[in-house]
């Protein structure tokens, strides 16, 4: 039986909550764009553009808002 990549939103603690928030944004790059030679290709593209990386953060932050719901925003 297959792992799943993504058990539960539930996380320790915050930083852990943000490192799944970049999870679940490279997921959806690495399943929007499963060719990985692709992916490779662009990579310099995006890492060089500040509007890229600002565009990347952002959707970490709207992940890290879900994640964060998710937990509480830990105050349990
Ligand atoms: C590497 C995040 C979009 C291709 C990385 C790394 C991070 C990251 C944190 C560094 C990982 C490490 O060195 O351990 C993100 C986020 C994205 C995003 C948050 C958008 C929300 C994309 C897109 C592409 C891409 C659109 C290409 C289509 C890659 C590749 C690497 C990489 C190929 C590996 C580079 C290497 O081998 O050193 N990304 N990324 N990423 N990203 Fe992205």
């Amino acid at each position: 039986t297959e792992e799943s990549w993504l058990p539960t939103l539930k996380t320790e603690t915050p930083e852990e909550g943000y490192k799944l928030a970049v999870k679940l944004a490279r997921k959806a790059v690495g399943m929007t764009q499963p060719d990985e030679s692709v992916r490779k290709k662009l990579r310099p593209v995006y890492a060089n553009n500040a509007d890229s990386l600002t565009f990347a953060s952002q959707v970490v932050a709207i992940h890290f808002q879900t994640v964060a719901a998710a937990n509480n925003y830990w105050n349990d």
